[in-house]
C-alpha cells in the first residue's frame, strides 16, 4: 500500500462514521410534487435526510446498500436530499432507457452535469444538449474511427509491455495506483502525443487536480481548497493545450490531440481552438479513470477467482503474438470478453450520470416536475436481483454464449449507457482493457488473500481506496507453456 492512499483511507473511514450518524436521522418521508389533478401519475416518494447534506454521505460510502434500499422501499423512482438539492434517482432499466432515449427532450445533460462537474469539464461533449451536441459528436466521431483506434494501439502498446515489464513481484503490490500511473504515462503519449518527462508529470498533476476538483466537498472558490486548486490546473491545461493547436493542426501525428485537431463533419466543419481545448480536458476524465477501475476491479476478482484467471491466462497464452492488434480483438477472446463485462456489470465505472428535467415529464408512471435533478445509477441498476440472479457473484458464465444470459431488458446491461450520449469511447476502453491484461496475464499470476474486500470510495463510480494491494508474481520459465 502506498502512502499517498493513507489520506484517502482516512477520509474514507471518517465519512463512514458520518454517515453511520446521518443516516440515523428522522426524516419524514413526502412527495417530490403532486401529480397534475387528473393524471394517473404517481408522485416521486422519497425523504431529504439529515439537514442539509440529506443522504450524500450514505450514498458515497454504500452506495449499493443505499440504493437497493430505496429501490426496496419506493420502486424505480425516489428522491432524496444531497447538500441543498433534492435528487430524483432512477433505477431499473425501464427507467434508465426513458432518460437515455429522452423521447420529448425532456432531458438536459447540460444542466444535469452542471453543479457536478460543470466548472471543471464545461463544454466537453457529455456536457452538451441536443443540435449542439449532435453536430459536436459528428466531429468527433471521426477520431474514433477503426484507423484512428489502430494508430491509438500502435501508440499504446510499448508504454504498456514497458511499464507492466518493470513492475516488481511483490507480496502488496499496489494495483490501483500502479494502473493508475500506467494510463496518465499513457493518457501523455496516446492522448496528448507528449513523450515522457517533466511535461507529462505537470500535465499528470494538473489533470488530477482538475478531476479532483470536481469530487471536492467544500464546492466554492476558497483559497487552498480542492476546488480552487482544480479551477487553476483546468486553467493551466487550458492554456498547455491552446499554445499546441497550431502545430498540430500543421503536423499529422496519430494522436488524439492531433485527430481532434484534423476530424471534420460530413460538410467539412471542424472543431474551434476553443472547442479542441474542451473536448481535450473532458476526453483526459471520461478515459482514465473509467478505465482504471474497470481493470483494477477485474484483477482483482481474478485474484479472488483464480480458476477464471488460469482460464483468462490460457486465451491469452493461446494467441502466438507478446502485442495485440486489432484483428486479435475481434472475438478472439471471448472468455476475456465475457470477464470484462461481467466487471462493468458489477463495478459500473461511470456509476452515476446526470440529467434536469427541462419540462415536467414522467419516468415509469412517476411525475417529475420540472427543474428537477435526477441521477441515472447505472452502478445500483445492473445488481439488481429483479434483473440479475444472484448480483454480486462474479460469475463471466453470465455473458458466455450457450449461458442463459439473454438480457431480459436491452438496457439491463447498460455501463456505456444509452442513447445519443452513449460512450463514445467503449472500443477504445475495450482495446485499452485487453492489451493491459494481454500483458499481465502472460507475464504474471496474482491472487488476493481470502476474505480479502477493498475499502471502496466514490470517484466517477466505485473506486478502490486502499490501492488495491494484491500478491504479484512473475510466471518464471517453469509456468511458461511453449511458444510464449
Ligand atoms: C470502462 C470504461 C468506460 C465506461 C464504463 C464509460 C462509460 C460512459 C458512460 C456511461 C457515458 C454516458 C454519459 C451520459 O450519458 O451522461 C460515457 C460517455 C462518454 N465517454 Fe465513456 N466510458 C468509458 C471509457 C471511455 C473512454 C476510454 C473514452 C475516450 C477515449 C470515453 C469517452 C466518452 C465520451 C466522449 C462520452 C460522451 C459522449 C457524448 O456525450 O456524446 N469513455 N461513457
Amino acid at each position: 500500500m502506498t502512502a499517498l492512499t493513507d489520506p484517502m483511507q482516512a477520509k474514507v473511514r471518517m465519512q463512514s462514521l458520518a454517515a453511520g450518524v446521518t443516516a440515523r436521522y428522522p426524516s419524514r418521508e413526502r412527495p417530490l410534487a403532486h401529480p397534475p389533478a387528473g393524471s394517473d401519475l404517481a408522485p416521486v416518494m422519497g425523504d431529504y435526510g439529515f439537514p442539509l447534506i440529506g443522504h450524500l454521505l450514505s450514498s458515497i460510502v454504500e452506495p449499493l446498500d443505499f440504493a437497493r434500499r430505496r429501490y426496496a422501499r419506493f420502486g424505480p423512482v425516489s428522491w432524496a436530499g444531497g447538500v441543498g438539492f433534492r435528487i430524483v434517482s432512477l433505477m431499473g432499466p425501464e427507467a434508465l432507457e426513458t432518460a437515455w432515449i429522452n423521447k420529448d427532450k425532456a432531458f438536459s445533460s447540460t444542466r444535469g452535469w452542471a453543479p457536478v462537474i460543470g466548472p471543471f469539464f464545461h463544454r466537453g461533449i457529455m456536457l452538451l444538449d441536443f443540435d449542439e451536441h449532435r453536430d459536436h459528436r459528428r466531429i468527433m466521431q471521426q477520431a474514433f474511427t477503426r484507423s484512428a483506434l489502430d494508430g491509438y494501439l500502435a501508440l499504446m502498446r510499448p508504454g504498456i509491455r514497458r511499464t507492466i515489464a518493470n513492475w516488481p513481484a511483490a507480496p502488496r503490490f499496489p494495483f490501483y495506483s500502479s494502473v493508475k500511473q500506467l494510463l496518465l504515462d499513457q493518457a501523455a503519449e496516446v492522448f496528448v502525443g507528449t513523450t515522457l518527462g517533466p511535461e507529462a508529470d505537470e500535465l499528470a498533476a494538473d489533470f488530477h487536480a482538475t478531476v479532483h476538483g470536481g469530487q471536492a466537498m467544500i464546492r466554492a472558490d476558497v483559497p487552498g481548497g480542492t476546488w480552487a486548486r482544480g479551477l487553476r490546473a483546468r486553467e493551466r491545461l487550458e492554456r498547455y493545450f491552446a499554445a499546441q493547436i497550431p502545430a498540430r493542426r500543421a503536423g499529422c501525428g496519430t494522436d488524439l490531440f492531433s485527430m481532434l485537431c484534423h476530424s471534420r463533419g460530413e460538410h467539412g466543419e471542424r472543431f474551434s481552438d476553443t472547442d479542441i481545448v474542451n473536448h481535450m480536458i473532458f476526453l483526459l476524465m471520461a478515459a482514465h479513470d473509467t478505465s482504471a477501475i474497470a481493470i483494477s476491479m477485474l484483477v482483482y476478482e481474478l485474484g479472488r477467482n483464480t480458476e477464471w484467471q488460469d482460464r483468462l491466462r490460457d486465451e491469452a497464452l493461446h494467441n502466438a503474438n507478446d502485442e495485440l492488434t486489432l484483428a486479435d480483438l475481434d472475438g478472439g477472446y471471448p472468455l476475456l470478453d465475457a470477464a470484462f463485462d461481467e466487471i462493468l456489470r458489477m463495478y459500473a465505472p461511470a456509476g452515476t450520470l446526470f440529467r434536469q428535467a427541462l419540462t415536467d415529464t414522467e419516468v415509469a408512471g412517476h411525475f417529475i416536475p420540472r427543474k428537477s435533478q435526477v441521477a441515472i445509477n447505472v452502478y445500483a441498476s445492473m445488481r439488481l436481483a429483479d434483473w440479475w440472479p444472484d448480483p454480486d457473484r462474479f460469475d463471466p458464465g453470465r455473458f458466455l454464449g450457450g449461458a442463459d444470459v439473454r438480457p431480459v431488458h436491452r438496457y439491463a446491461f447498460a455501463p456505456f449507457g444509452g442513447g445519443v450520449h452513449k460512450c463514445l469511447g467503449q472500443q477504445f476502453a475495450d482495446m485499452n482493457v485487453k492489451a493491459v491484461m494481454h500483458q499481465l496475464l502472460r507475464h504474471f499470476d496474482w491472487h488476493v488473500p481470502a476474505g480479502y474486500r477493498p475499502m471502496m470510495t466514490w470517484g466517477t463510480g466505485p473506486t478502490p481506496a486502499d490501492g488495491l494491494p494484491i500478491t504479484l508474481r512473475r510466471r518464471g520459465s517453469e509456468h511458461r507453456r511453449s511458444g510464449t
